[in-house]
């Protein structure tokens, strides 16, 4: 692969799974060779530590503050998943700052990509609002991911997060395409959440993407333990590999930079 696919995971709210996406579409890439970057863009820090990573001399508040090769090195540490092909830009407490400033300055990451260099695959875990921290991760991206669940909240909320990506399409990131909706969290005998995805078929058709993360108690383990899901034993884990697998099949199938 010669361009790099940068791909940003986000949605309105909190809790609906992306870092949960971000970390199956990393242990999907990680399991195909794919030389990958998490960005840890939520406050939280979550897909930091669920990747095993342990910041010593910076993080990304360092390098939306001043992005520079020394500050995003700095800021790059290996993922514990693997001894190689797997690398997290560490999330702070402190980036949280910038979800308070000016909309006129979202260009920040997307400034520091030229020096983002020697990867296949960069995926940008956002925080759970539309705000600027996430705007500014969306304004980096060459598509977007927007994560919901099939619930009766969730529907709306997909609406709000797309007509960001289209709001930010319009003005700082021409180059950002949405590629798609991840439903996650289904469960196979849900009337109400059968309600909800034809609801949201309806409303978004091919946008929707397949295959739908099913909702399982592996994922969490694997998470809590910071594992990969591909390398999680028993058949959940095996039917969430499979599934990350398809998403990033579908992920890269959208045309590169
Ligand atoms: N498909 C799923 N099956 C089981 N648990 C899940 C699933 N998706 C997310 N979770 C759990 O729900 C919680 C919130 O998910 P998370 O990915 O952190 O959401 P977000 O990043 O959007 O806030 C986490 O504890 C996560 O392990
Ligand atoms: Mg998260």
């Amino acid at each position: 692969m010669t361009s790099v696919l940068v791909l940003g995971v986000c949605s309105l709210k909190g809790g609906v799974g992306k870092t949960s996406v971000t970390l199956g579409l990393a242990s999907a890439a990680l399991e195909r060779g794919l030389r990958t970057l998490v960005i840890d863009l939520d406050p939280q820090g979550d897909s930091t530590m669920a990747l095993g990573a342990r910041p010593e001399h910076g993080d990304v508040a360092d390098v939306l503050a001043d992005a520079n090769e020394r500050t995003i090195a700095a800021a790059t540490v290996l993922s514990s998943w693997a001894d190689d092909g797997l690398d997290v830009l560490a999330g702070s407490e402190r980036s949280a700052v910038h979800d308070r400033l000016q909309s006129t300055d979202v260009d920040r990451l997307r400034f520091a990509l030229p020096w983002i260099r020697g990867y296949d695959l960069v995926l940008i875990d956002c925080p759970p609002s539309l705000g600027s921290l996430t705007r500014t991760g969306l304004t980096a991206c060459d598509r977007a991911i927007v994560v919901t669940e099939p619930g009766l909240f969730a529907v709306m909320a997909v609406g709000r997060a797309m007509r960001t990506i289209d709001e930010l399409r319009r003005e700082a990131a021409p180059s950002l395409q949405p590629l798609g909706i991840v439903v996650n969290r289904v469960r196979a005998r849900s009337v109400e959440q059968a309600f909800r995805l034809e609801e949201l078929g309806n409303l978004y058709g091919p946008l929707i993407l397949q295959p739908f993360v099913p909702e399982r108690a592996a994922l969490q383990q694997a998470q809590g333990a910071a594992q990969p899901v591909h390398a999680w034993p028993g058949a959940a884990a095996a039917e969430l590999a499979k599934t990350f697998d398809g998403l990033l099949d579908r992920a890269l199938r959208a045309p590169r930079r």
